[in-house]
């Protein structure tokens, strides 16, 4: 008997590791994915790891027709939500962009839980909720969230709203906000990993693509905050961690028998500076990595990591692997991206 779950979004970053953790707990992970964050080569490894061809449904989110067509197919167990754009620069020069796809996106699902009966929702949300901590940077679920700085945030921001207001109208609904600090690295296949289009947003990729040479050097944005080393702190989880922690979130849903509303932030509850990301990303591949010091990112939060021990108590779920195995994987992605 098939546990069909959607992943939408599943050709992504982390909705293609999250599809590989839900086969492997004996879900049938359905991918609706319309490409346009995604690449061939991620299907490619999705078969050479998985063994198998997965379901995939190429229709965007969106039309609510497609939509339809899907959950009139399969009987969903639940959905994990991942389609959505999610860089904080590009949100800002294209906001609607980011509001449309991003919330009717959000919206057309939540709709079709309730038309098709199923009961189970997990919600692909960000640590950018949190804002800049203002005392303590170590962040719960219960530190006030405060306005995001950017469209994308907003996105997450005002998703979590819309999931509380249909939970209200709709208490039957399990549901549950996963809030991410930062994703990193790839499957120790490294035969999926991230893949970002263009220029890259977030650190990872161009701390690997400088050192594989497509830039002369890292540019760190500021090493002069008020931090140990003066140069910002993020929580770094590895996507395999990540991928893991939907399927927990999944299981928890599933085993409860009234409707209910959680937020978990999904994080290792350490910091990591930039300047020691290089520094581990040195000493773990042994390659150097030339960086300059250039301004501060307008926007940057400073400091900010999760207290994490919601999601050990609630779904039994704890990161398990560290910064040096991200980057080693992180490395070993873009490796094998140079053969192609
Ligand atoms: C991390 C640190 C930069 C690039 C964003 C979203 C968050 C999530 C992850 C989706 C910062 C510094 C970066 C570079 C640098 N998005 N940096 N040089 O901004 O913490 O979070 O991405 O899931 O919701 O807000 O991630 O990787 O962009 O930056 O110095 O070339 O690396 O200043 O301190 P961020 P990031």
């Amino acid at each position: 008997m098939n546990k069909f779950v959607l992943v939408t979004g599943g050709a992504g970053y982390i909705g293609s590791h999250t599809v590989i953790a839900l086969q492997q707990q004996g879900y049938t992970p359905v991918i609706a994915d319309d490409f346009r964050n995604a690449n061939q080569i991620v299907l490619e490894g999705l078969r050479s790891i998985l063994g198998n061809e997965p379901l995939l449904h190429r229709i965007d989110i969106c039309e609510d027709q497609a939509l339809t067509r899907l959950f009139d197919q399969y009987q969903f167990e639940g959905v994990i939500h991942f389609a959505a754009y999610k860089a904080v620069g590009e949100s800002v020069e294209k906001p609607l962009d980011y509001y449309q796809n991003n919330l009717v996106g959000l919206i057309n699902v939540l709709r079709h839980l309730s038309t098709h009966h199923v009961k189970n929702f997990v919600f692909s949300s960000s640590c950018t909720v949190y804002g800049e901590p203002k005392g303590e940077k170590e962040v719960s679920e219960t530190t006030p969230k405060q306005l995001p700085e950017s469209p994308y945030g907003y996105t997450k921001w005002m998703g979590e709203q819309i999931i509380a207001d249909f939970h209200r109208s709709t208490p039957q609904h399990k549901l549950m906000n996963l809030r991410y600090f930062n994703p990193v690295g790839a499957h120790p296949s490294a035969r999926i990993g991230e893949f970002p289009i263009g220029k890259p947003n977030n650190l990872l990729p161009f701390v690997t693509q400088t050192a594989i040479g497509k830039y002369p050097h890292l540019t760190i944005f500021g090493a002069d905050y008020p931090t140990r080393d003066g140069s910002c702190i993020r929580d770094y989880i590895h996507v395999q961690d990540l991928a893991e922690a939907h399927v927990a979130a999944l299981n928890f849903l599933i085993n409860q028998e009234d409707g209910l509303l959680e937020a978990v932030n999904i994080g290792t509850g350490r910091g990591t500076s930039v300047l020691e990301i290089v520094a581990a990303f040195e000493r773990v591949t042994g390659h150097s990595l030339p960086y300059i010091i250039g301004p501060r990112r307008q926007g940057d939060v400073i400091e900010i990591y999760a207290n994490a021990t919601k999601g050990e108590q609630l779904l039994g779920w704890k990161s398990r692997l560290n910064i040096e195995d991200a980057l080693k994987d992180a490395w070993a992605w873009e490796q094998y991206l140079a053969t192609l």
